[in-house]
């Protein structure tokens, strides 16, 4: 590590004074510098949103399970699950969250009825590693009296709350109502305007199956308390969690390395330490013949 730091230090020096004496350690620590600073070698940039570990947009970066997830088209970073894709607004890497946005979702502005609308699936193999914030709410809307949702149960509304304070009774008073209209009160019958509901107590907001006919998802930005529904924040938050004894990805920091993997056929796939030139299966100190040292 020391050494590393001090070639670092010798290398920006010499490059200001370009004296014929220094040329051989420029040339040096040229050569060297690939290695030490290989660590940002997964990184990427995709229009301001930096994509950084676990995840990454190049294949073989980044935490395997994140593999496949996000792609960067045009400047926009997109994250692709079963039920379809998603633009990504925003990577909190200390919180560990990612707030997703859908086209299709309804705002306090607009509600959307609409057969495009999905919802929001994940691959039963991501659940692990991805999932929506328990503080994000989904408020579906106008799901039928058979939704799947009411198990038997359909004018007792049971799975329907409220989420961290988010609900539907301040939804409800949403300037987008206007165009779509609200069920006649005191109806017995038909679908219901509005349910919340954590995506823990269904597991998957899929439209489909729940006989819903559109949704939007809302979370809390506390300590910030908004003055009702308008100034919400739309859209989906979900929560990641990388390993967390990534010792493995640690290592291969430490040793100037970045984190990957290779996918060896199947679902398998090997965590590496990409090193610049080579690849490590432990980090970037250990032999470069691993044949002879593992
Ligand atoms: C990124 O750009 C979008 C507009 O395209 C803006 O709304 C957002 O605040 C920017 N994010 C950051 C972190 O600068
Ligand atoms: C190291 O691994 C990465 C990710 O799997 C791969 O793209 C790259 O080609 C490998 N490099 C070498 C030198 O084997
Ligand atoms: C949603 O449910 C429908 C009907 O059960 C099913 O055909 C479809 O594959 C599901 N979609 C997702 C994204 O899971
Ligand atoms: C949600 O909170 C509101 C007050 O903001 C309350 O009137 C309503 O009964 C609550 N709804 C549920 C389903 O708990």
């Amino acid at each position: 590590m020391k050494s590393y730091t001090k070639s670092k230090c010798i290398f920006f020096h010499s490059k200001l004074h370009i004296s014929p004496k220094m040329r051989p350690l420029t040339l040096l620590y040229t050569l060297l510098l690939p290695v030490a600073t290989s660590a940002a070698s997964c990184r990427s940039y995709c229009g301001n949103l930096t994509v950084d570990y676990p995840f990454a947009t190049r294949p073989g970066c980044g935490h395997p399970a994140y593999r496949n997830l996000l792609f960067c088209i045009n400047d926009f970073l997109l994250l692709h699950v079963v039920s379809g894709s998603y633009r990504v607004l925003n990577i909190d890497y200390a919180y560990k969250s990612l707030t997703l946005h859908d086209p299709h979702m309804s705002t306090c502005h607009d509600i959307l009825l609409s057969s495009a609308a999905t919802g929001f699936s994940l691959e039963p193999s991501r659940s692990p590693f991805l999932s929506p914030d328990p503080n994000n709410a989904f408020l579906l809307i106008r799901c039928s009296d058979e939704s799947p949702l009411f198990q038997g149960f359909p004018r007792q509304h049971l799975p329907c709350r409220n989420i961290s304070g988010l609900g539907c009774e301040e939804f409800l008073t949403c300037p987008g109502w206007a165009s779509v209209g609200r069920r006649r009160v005191g109806l017995k019958s038909g679908p219901m305007d509005c349910c919340a509901v954590s995506f823990e107590s269904i597991k998957s907001v899929n439209l489909t199956k729940l006989k819903c006919e559109g949704y939007s998802s809302v979370y809390s930005v506390a300590p910030l308390k908004p003055n009702g529904p308008d100034d919400w924040a739309y859209g989906i938050r979900v929560a990641y969690s990388s390993e967390q004894d990534d010792a493995f990805c640690k290592s291969c920091v430490a040793t100037g390395g970045a984190c990957g993997y290779a996918e060896r056929g199947g679902d398998a796939v090997e965590e590496l330490c990409l090193c610049g030139s080579w690849n490590s299966t432990t980090n970037c100190d250990s032999s470069k013949f691993p044949n002879t040292n593992n």
